[in-house]
């Protein structure tokens, strides 16, 4: 299915669908496990980086597979989207809609105002002949996502939005907030350091800056990109396991649930799930160094990641129960 239904009911019912990034089988089966389970609508999202590693083919067949999966495991009407991340041009958008995605993003935010709008527009007269859903972006996030990089971020200019959204007839907005991509969403020197256990604390998002976007477009759906919450007890696991991600941080949780009760109803979460995974693959082979079939810690590592995922659906989201 497509978003537009499934985004207008959260922002009625304040809470928001988890988007999910997925580039192999089993952080698919963990999602669709955890969707199932919970009965949460979800939308599947393959990014460029994605479509490199595990080709858009078989990504496509996969995603259909996962919806068969679901039934089998009792979810009877699952509610999923098959949606492009961050596409950059005209030609991949149009790819994926010709191919059965069901949605797409087009990322056009470092291009200049009115070529963000034009490219934009092109991209939505397409998609909606075949009843694709289209998110677009304003604002710049900073951090690494596969191959979408800024050093810096701009938040969104709420002044711009109803423009922007009148003239593209975009379906949702991805705007820039103080999130970021990846797994080091705040220098430290962007952060305060708590006394007790030395980890930093991140600034709080730009609330008030989503509060006027929110004025200038209500109940128009928006969209967080670099939700991830970097959570410390896999941060620890995998520094103490011989890793190394020093003063890994994310978006404080609270600060997500406050944002899913408002107008934002697609809240992206990638680096976590990397995060459970590298985690678990890390636990299994130190305890048992002689181990080396895959399926050994990829099927730990997929069970840390469906717990990551309800959790998210759950605590942080709320969207539990809303796909019944
Ligand atoms: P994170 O890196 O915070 O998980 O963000 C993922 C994302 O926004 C995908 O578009």
């Amino acid at each position: 299915m497509n978003t537009r239904e499934m985004f207008a009911k959260a922002i009625k019912g304040g809470y928001a669908i988890p988007a999910f990034n997925f580039n192999n089988m089993e952080q698919l089966q963990a999602i669709i496990k955890a969707a199932a389970e919970t009965k949460s609508p979800v939308i599947l999202q393959v990014s460029k980086g994605a479509r490199n590693y595990a080709n858009q083919t078989l990504l496509r067949y996969m995603a259909q597979g996962a919806v068969e999966y679901a039934k089998e495991l009792g979810w009877e009407k699952p509610q999923i989207v098959l949606h492009l991340d961050h596409g950059d041009s005209f030609e991949l958008c149009k790819s994926c809609v010709d191919f059965g995605f069901s949605s797409v993003m087009i990322d056009a935010s470092s291009l200049p105002y009115e070529e963000n709008i034009a490219l934009t527009k092109k991209v939505v007269e397409y998609a909606h002949k075949y009843d694709v859903t289209v998110e677009a972006e304003l604002g710049v996030l900073a951090g690494v996502e596969d191959e979408v990089s800024s050093a810096v971020s701009h938040y969104t200019k709420p002044e711009e939005v109803v423009d922007f959204a009148t003239r593209t007839g975009c379906d949702s907005l991805a705007i820039s907030i103080g999130t970021s991509h990846g797994a080091y969403k705040f220098t430290p020197e962007q952060c305060t350091r708590d006394p007790k256990t030395g980890k930093l604390v991140p600034p709080p998002l730009a609330f008030d800056v989503l509060d006027a976007v929110m004025e200038q477009l209500p109940g128009f759906p928006i969209v967080l990109h670099g939700s991830s919450s970097v959570p410390q007890e896999y941060v620890d696991m995998i520094n103490s396991l011989g890793g190394k991600l020093p003063d890994a941080i994310g978006i404080p949780e609270e600060q997500l649930r406050q944002a899913a009760k408002s107008a934002v109803c697609k809240i992206n979460i990638d680096s976590d799930s990397r995060l459970a995974f590298t985690a678990a693959v890390r636990k299994v082979l130190t305890e048992k160094p002689g181990e080396f079939d895959p399926r050994k810690y990829c099927g730990v590592a997929r069970d840390f990641m469906e717990e990551l995922y309800k959790h998210k659906i759950i605590d942080v989201l709320g969207s539990d129960g809303k796909a019944e």
